[in-house]
């Protein structure tokens, strides 16, 4: 079984294609950085799987294009489409060209991804799709207002396809992590920001290992976690704009 997973160099992605190694799967690599694509192929190759790296910049349409072209004559058993970043921040304040390199990333690149291995995957009679939103996607997040409406995105985006897809054979699953232990919070420039600072985050094998049994069962929402799970139920009991108000307290800059 081939398996393609987006941002396979680090964090939730590395930790997937581990468990999809332990299960004899090929692995197909995409990550900008090399070398550590390179060591996600070794330990993937020591846990019995085997592994093609991909270096490509999803952010960019002509790497996506050499991506699909590079793997046009391989059966894509799973789509993995984890590669994503975030950016912490008033908005008024960040960077336009990495918000807008984000929805080109998170966005963008998913959904092409995602058009062109589903095609694909009705001509082979089936396959899954797994993509990796939030537990943001849930509601609007102050100071990080791009990244929450990306995952927005890919929430609303997969639960419409789980149901297009499904008379193809094709089972497209949303993860939903909450705050992990990752690279992320560094990417996102979240070191003031009170969000990872609480108790009980998650670190990436946990939520990998809770993400693919959710998935190889089937599930069309995956929310790896159980006070995660209980976040995301306790939203309908507030307001949308309560929720928002919440979330901007405890994003806020804090020096604890
Ligand atoms: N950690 C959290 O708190 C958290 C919570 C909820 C959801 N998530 C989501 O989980 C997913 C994985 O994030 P993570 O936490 O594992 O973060 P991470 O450790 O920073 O990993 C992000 C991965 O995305 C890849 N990536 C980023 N931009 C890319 C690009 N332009 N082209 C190709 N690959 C790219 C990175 O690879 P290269 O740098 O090699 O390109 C890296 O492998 C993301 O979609 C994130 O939004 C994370």
């Amino acid at each position: 079984m081939n398996v393609l997973i987006t941002g396979a160099s680090a964090g939730i992605g590395r930790e997937l294609a581990y468990l999809h190694a332990k299960q004899g799967h090929h692995l197909l690599l995409v990550g900008r950085n090399v070398e550590q694509l390179f060591e996600t192929k070794h330990f993937v190759e020591q846990r019995g799987g085997s592994a093609t790296v991909f270096p490509y910049d999803i952010g960019q349409i002509l790497h996506i294009q050499a991506l699909l072209r590079a793997t046009e004559h391989l059966q894509i058993d799973i789509l993995i489409n984890n590669a994503g970043f975030g950016l912490y921040g008033e908005f008024l304040e960040t960077d336009l060209s990495r918000e807008l390199n984000m929805i080109d990333v998170n966005i963008r690149a998913l959904t092409y991804l995602t058009k062109m291995f589903a095609q694909r995957m009705t001509i082979q009679g089936g396959g899954r799709i797994i993509q990796i939103a939030s537990t943001s996607s849930f509601h609007g997040g102050p100071l990080m207002t791009v990244y929450y409406a990306t995952k927005a995105y890919v929430l609303s985006f997969s639960e419409a396809l789980a149901e297009e897809l499904a008379p193809y054979n094709i089972q497209v699953t949303a993860v939903c992590p909450g705050a992990t232990h990752t690279d992320f919070a560094a990417t996102a420039d979240l070191a003031t920001s009170g969000l990872f600072k609480r108790p009980g985050i998650m670190d990436a094998p946990t939520v990998a290992q809770l993400s693919f049994t959710g998935y190889m069962q089937g599930k069309t929402l995956v929310i790896p976690g159980r006070s995660n799970a209980m976040y995301v139920f306790m939203t309908r009991f507030f307001t949308r704009r309560k929720l928002v108000q919440m979330t901007h307290q405890l994003q806020a800059p804090t020096d604890r």
